[in-house]
């Protein structure tokens, strides 16, 4: 293909976006009744409404035409079917693998590699099964009443955020609490309010290499032996990875570890061994229905026209919104504390994925990748950031997340929640024009030089991009459908910019610099070669800390 900006199918778009500059989101929707009709997709419990985005039926049709000409379903099927579609990593990327609960066979290198995939789900319910069932016995005889998740990244990121979300479905009496920061304060949050007779730690890491996490685990296996000696260790960790030598070394027992591979990347890990806090959290039943979830939202992604298909649509919208109209940052708006850390888990996955700036063949990436992701659930974004969503000269589309039914016991402030959230993309689609605005002012009573003065500030816009996804409910299905979702239109996006989504060698650098640096605070004494300001700063860390002595 080439450069998919050279493509007539990219440059169709560029003349489109012309054609239709002028046109207000307003006038479209009261043109056509059919409007949400047109550009909603109703999937099981869940429903896609893309109606509110600057788009007519021919902008729909153009952006196929550019997901044909990408060759997204051709690239689809490479990744399903086992190729090693991660080229710099030479890697299959098969997290898609994991929730195949069909007896479809899937190969790497002529290797099936459904039964170890099946393998290890048995082994996370015998545990899940054990811990919830107080089978599992601390080193003093105690059934466990917490689970700490020790892990960074994609080992942490999906498992916080998949508890939070389904907590409602959680076992009484288990909690699941997650240490990831290096700043000891993470972890000193969560010791002092456990008891290690009744505490399972679980070291999750890929590599089980990664700094943060061996430092968190060395600690947490201090404060444990500390308390109950060496031997217990054997029944308060357990280990998710890849690296059986290392496992053994820190010194869990590898009948105690849970096994990943290399085709699964770190942030599409939440369905692998990664999940097993939630595994046990929720029951292996429940986990079964979250994998179940994205099968279906799979299922969907593989069998579906590009023009009915929700991930693909969803890409090639912020395609429109983020290339062709000049969007840079994209907000994602959980109207749910439950989702609290869903936009945590998204930064990840789509500004790991494509935060790229060279494409596959080596060759700089021909436009614009990942905007920057941000979000906070509703309503509070409303107090906060969202004005300039409303009145702000950049454009910053955003998608509403919205469950229908609520998991807590105060239907009306849920009536409330919902209300905003529906609000604020009817009024960022609507606008208040300048008419309506003075009408507002006479009616309190402003008219003359004040109200023209005035007027230009209390006018709103409009035509500003949102998507809304509302939830039937926040259950481990729907969950698994909305995550796959994400994980498809990251893949899509990656596709049509031609970068590699699988890799991420960009957080090399600083780890390595980190490196560097570490021994000189150690120490206490700067090297000096580094730049002028990092050596300064190096300095006066090391001077504060003496004075601070
Ligand atoms: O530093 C980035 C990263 O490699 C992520 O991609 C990954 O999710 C995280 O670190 C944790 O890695 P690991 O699971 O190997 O500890």
């Amino acid at each position: 293909m080439g450069s998919v900006t050279k493509t007539k199918e990219w440059q169709a778009l560029r003349a489109h976006r012309e054609e239709i500059s002028g046109q207000h989101m307003r006038d479209l929707f009261a043109a056509d009744p059919d409007r949400f009709d047109r550009f909603s997709i109703d999937l099981d419990g869940l429903l896609f409404d893309y109606s509110k985005n600057r788009i007519t039926s021919e902008t729909k049709s153009l952006l196929t035409d550019l997901a044909r000409v990408a060759d997204v379903e051709g690239w689809r099927d490479r990744m399903f079917s086992g190729e090693r579609v991660n080229n710099t990593e030479n890697r299959a990327v098969l997290h898609t693998a994991l929730r195949n609960r069909s007896n479809i066979l899937v190969e790497v290198s002529g290797k099936n590699v459904m039964p170890d995939v099946r393998r290890v789900l048995d082994q996370m319910r015998a545990l899940s099964v054990s811990v919830r069932g107080g089978i599992w016995k601390g080193a003093t005889g105690e059934t466990i009443t917490d689970i700490v998740n020790i892990g960074i990244g994609g080992s942490d990121l999906g498992p916080a955020m998949a508890c939070r979300a389904l907590a409602a479905h959680g076992k009484d009496g288990l909690s699941c609490h997650f240490v990831s920061n290096v700043d000891g304060a993470d972890l000193e949050n969560v010791l002092p309010r456990l008891n290690p007779e009744t505490t399972l730690f679980i070291v999750a890491s890929k590599t089980f290499t990664t700094q943060e996490t061996m430092l968190n685990a060395a600690a947490a296996k201090g404060w444990l032996t500390g308390a109950l000696g060496d031997d217990a260790v054997a029944k308060h960790f357990v280990a998710v990875s890849t690296n059986k030598e290392k496992v053994r070394e820190f010194g869990i027992d590898t009948l105690n570890m849970f096994e990943i591979w290399d085709w699964v990347g770190g942030r599409y890990s939440i369905w692998s061994a990664i999940g097993l806090p939630l595994a046990i959290l929720i029951g292996m039943n429940a986990f079964e229905d979250f994998l179940a979830g994205a099968e279906a939202m799979d299922a969907h992604f593989c069998e579906t026209p590009l023009e009915e298909n929700a991930p693909v649509l969803l890409a090639l919208l912020g395609i429109w919104n983020n290339n062709f109209l000049g969007a840079s940052a994209q907000a994602v708006l959980p109207y749910s504390e439950a989702l609290a850390r869903f936009p945590a888990y998204l930064q990840q996955l789509e500004m790991e994925s494509n935060g790229k700036s060279v494409g596959r063949d080596g060759q700089p990436a021909p436009a614009e990748t990942v905007p920057a992701l941000f979000g906070e659930p509703g309503t509070n974004g409303q107090h906060a950031f969202m004005q300039a969503f409303h009145q702000g000269n950049r454009l910053i589309p955003a998608d509403f997340i919205v469950v229908t039914k609520s998991a807590a016991d105060l239907p009306v402030h849920h009536l409330a929640l919902v209300a905003n959230a529906f609000a604020q993309s009817e009024a960022l689609m609507q606008g208040k024009t300048e008419a309506q605005a003075r009408e507002e002012l006479s009616a309190e009573g402003i008219s003359g030089a004040v109200a023209k003065a005035l007027l230009p500030h209390k006018v709103f816009p409009g035509n500003r991009p949102s998507n809304t996804l509302l939830l039937q409910r926040l259950d481990p299905k729907t969950l698994g459908m909305l995550i796959a979702l994400y994980e498809h239109k990251t893949f899509v996006q990656g596709v049509i910019w031609g970068i590699n989504s699988f890799d991420q060698w960009g957080v090399e650098l600083g780890k390595q610099l980190a490196g560097n640096i570490l021994p000189e605070l150690v120490s206490g004494h700067s090297i000096k070669d580094h730049d002028s300001s990092t050596n300064a700063l190096i300095d006066r860390f090391n001077r504060y800390l003496k004075d601070g002595e």
